[in-house]
């Protein structure tokens, strides 16, 4: 038997075209790629998530001199919020990327650590996150839950068993 899944997203020629709030939101994970430490890669992201306070929180990716330490942006931005927002559900998280002096127009397409890390966020508030990406300038993505990013995605339900025995 074959099965097939479908993945759904919003596609917008330029960010002028989504909500003021979306806009806002983008904006501010635009301006965030200018807070990255990134010396070794060059390419400076940044993330930025509206909570359920309304209020919009940044991070920005965080490289090491011992390269697999550093953190991506989207994984600065949700530890961030898991540890000083903690009773805040986020209602939207944007992600964008400055690759300095090279074209930043595409949608910058998320690390598969960053979609576990997304999905364990979306499980732990039991709320999807809506997820915007888009580059300095040119086409945005809009998902509607970070599992549409992470089909059959690890959701730590097993552990949920093991202890139940
Ligand atoms: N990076 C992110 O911050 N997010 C992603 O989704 C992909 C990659 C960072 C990690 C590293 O600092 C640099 O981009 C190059 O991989």
């Amino acid at each position: 038997m074959i099965k097939k899944i479908e993945i759904e997203y919003e596609l917008f020629e330029h960010a002028g075209l989504l909500s003021l709030e979306d806009q806002a939101v983008l904006e501010a994970a635009r301006q965030a790629t200018k807070t990255a430490f990134a010396p070794y890669s060059n390419f400076h992201v940044g993330s930025a998530a509206r909570l359920s306070s309304n209020e919009i929180i940044i991070g920005s990716n965080q490289e090491s001199a011992s390269y697999p330490v550093g953190i991506c942006a989207e994984r600065t931005l949700l530890n961030s919020i898991g540890s000083q927002f903690s009773t805040e559900k986020i209602q939207v998280l944007a992600v964008s990327y400055d690759a300095i002096g090279k074209p930043s127009k595409e949608p910058l397409s998320p690390c598969g650590m960053c979609r576990q890390s997304l999905l364990d966020y979306e499980n732990r508030y039991e709320a999807p996150i809506r997820i915007i990406l888009s580059g300095l300038e040119g086409p945005v993505q809009i998902f509607h839950s970070a599992s549409h990013l992470l089909p059959f995605g690890f959701n730590g339900s097993v552990f949920k068993e093991l202890r139940g025995k």
